[in-house]
């Protein structure tokens, strides 16, 4: 079998989207607890002005599925699944109610210490992402959120303190999820509320700049602590396809697949790619940077690439025909004529899986983590308890398949963990009705429902895949 003896087989969760208890312990708000499920919310995310100022019915991060209290029994069921690792994010306004105190929440700091230990209990690993969309809402009110500089003191005072905490406890960690959504939604990416009237390419580099910075610095603090810790930059991938073999369409797709990998190339090589220049000053884009930010982004890069997966995307040269373009996992794409689609319109391309692979391989030659990868849909608890979800069944089996083959390509892979393997908040339409998990749970887009957890098929199916080592898919 081509995948490591040691392979990281697991589940990914954001504290966001699963953990509620909003409030609770000493927790502030975070940008998330003002939105809204449904087609509001991503009208809030567009316009989150509106957000700041509107009274929604319903808040979906505010009870979420409650893992908060109910951990000790998911961490079980994913134990009994055979996890290796389990990715979860640190709730920064629960460390830090409104971003800039001095002085962490102790009870927040305890709840992660008792998380840790209980998947300690089973032999599971931790994969921690520092901050995963979940700006502390003080930081977007008082600060601007990340067009401000302060935010890197504030982030880094935040990592310093889980960093220490958590030293011998958790190796393996990644300081920003999904670090190229700042340029598709930068309220969630960055706390940004972007004004009428002034560039928002600058206002969104800008705020990146200071994110790399930041994600540099906590890297630095990381191998100062321990340097046996391993860590990870983040990139939502998915490889875009030239629309058609016309030399138009593939420079398009070259030059789109720059910008996706721009804030990587960074992480991983240590500073700005020489394509930079020519796209900024396209942009009108003039970074304000200090004194040692080169150094620091120079010295202080990642160990390894991590990514999610849902879908590859297409674009097109000629603009009428890229007017057809439609949202999938936020970063806009043409319908592929080959490819079938999710009940929310994401693509589905197994093999957009391997090319993907073998791209950031060739690129960055530093392992690889797919930390995200899965089929959001709607579930049917049956008389028995479980949702036979074959087709879930099917979309994993496929992209595993293709991992395992981009593998044999001479890919280096450390592990591989499916998103949201137990039901959660969806981030980007706050439904609970769009299931990504192996577990299902009792709660529906209102907020209603017992919260009970119930294995799927796709559960027994996961445990042996994991068991054979993926040889049994
Ligand atoms: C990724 C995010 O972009 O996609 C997750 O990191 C998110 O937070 C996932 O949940 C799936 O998106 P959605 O909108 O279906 O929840």
């Amino acid at each position: 079998m081509p995948l490591k003896k040691d392979f990281l087989w697991g589940g990914a969760v954001a504290a966001n989207q699963c953990e509620g208890a909003y409030l609770e312990d000493g927790k502030g708000l975070s940008l998330v607890d003002l939105l809204p499920a449904g087609k509001e919310r991503w009208e809030a995310l567009m316009e989150p002005k509106k957000a700041l100022t509107t009274t929604y019915s319903h808040y979906p991060s505010h009870e979420s599925i409650d893992f908060y209290h109910r951990y000790k029994e998911d961490i079980k069921l994913f134990a009994e699944m055979g996890f290796k690792v389990f990715r979860l994010s640190i709730s920064w306004p629960r460390i830090f109610p409104n971003g800039d105190e001095t002085e962490p929440n102790e009870k927040g700091l305890a709840f992660y210490d008792n998380v840790f230990d209980e998947c300690a209990k089973y032999g599971i690993e931790p994969l921690v992402t520092i901050n995963h969309f979940d700006t502390p809402l003080g930081l977007v009110k008082d600060y601007g959120g990340w067009r401000n500089r302060k935010l890197i003191d504030f982030y880094v005072k935040f990592a310093e303190t889980v960093l220490h905490r958590y030293k011998g406890k958790v190796k393996y960690w990644l300081t920003f999820n999904e670090i190229n959504m700042i340029l598709h939604i930068p309220f969630f990416g960055a706390g940004l509320i972007l004004e009428d009237g002034e560039n928002h390419d600058q206002v969104k580099y800008q705020a990146a700049h200071y994110q790399l910075v930041a994600s540099s610095l906590a890297t630095k603090i990381a191998k100062e602590v321990d340097p046996q810790i391993q860590i990870g930059c983040m990139l939502a991938a998915g490889e875009i396809y030239p629309y058609t073999c016309h030399p138009n369409d593939m420079l398009k797709a070259v030059k789109e697949n720059q910008s996706q990998y721009f804030f990587i190339d960074v992480q991983s090589r240590g500073y700005y790619p020489s394509y930079a220049e020519r796209l900024f000053k396209e942009l009108g884009v003039s970074l304000e940077m200090e004194e040692g930010d080169r150094d620091i982004l120079k010295r202080h890069t990642v160990d390894f690439i991590s990514f999610s997966y849902y879908s590859s995307r297409l674009t097109s040269a000629d603009p009428e025909v890229n007017n057809a373009q439609k949202s999938g996992n936020a970063i806009m794409t043409l319908r592929n004529p080959h490819l079938d689609a999710t009940d929310w319109g994401w693509q589905i391309d197994p093999i957009g899986l391997r090319v993907t692979m073998n791209q950031l391989w060739d690129r960055y030659q530093k392992p690889l983590f797919i930390v995200e990868n899965g089929m959001g849909a709607v579930d049917e608890l049956n008389e028995n308890n479980t949702v036979d979800d074959d087709y879930r069944i099917e979309y994993m089996r496929d992209h595993l398949e293709q991992m395992i083959e981009a593998v044999e390509d001479g890919v280096e892979l450390m592990g591989y963990t499916s998103w949201g393997c137990i039901d959660l908040v969806s981030a980007g339409s706050g439904e609970m009705k769009k299931r990504y998990g192996f577990i299902y749970v009792d709660r529906d887009n209102e907020g209603r429902g017992t919260n009970e957890r119930y294995k799927k098929k796709s559960f027994n199916w996961y445990k042996q895949v994991i068991e054979s080592n993926g040889e049994k898919l």
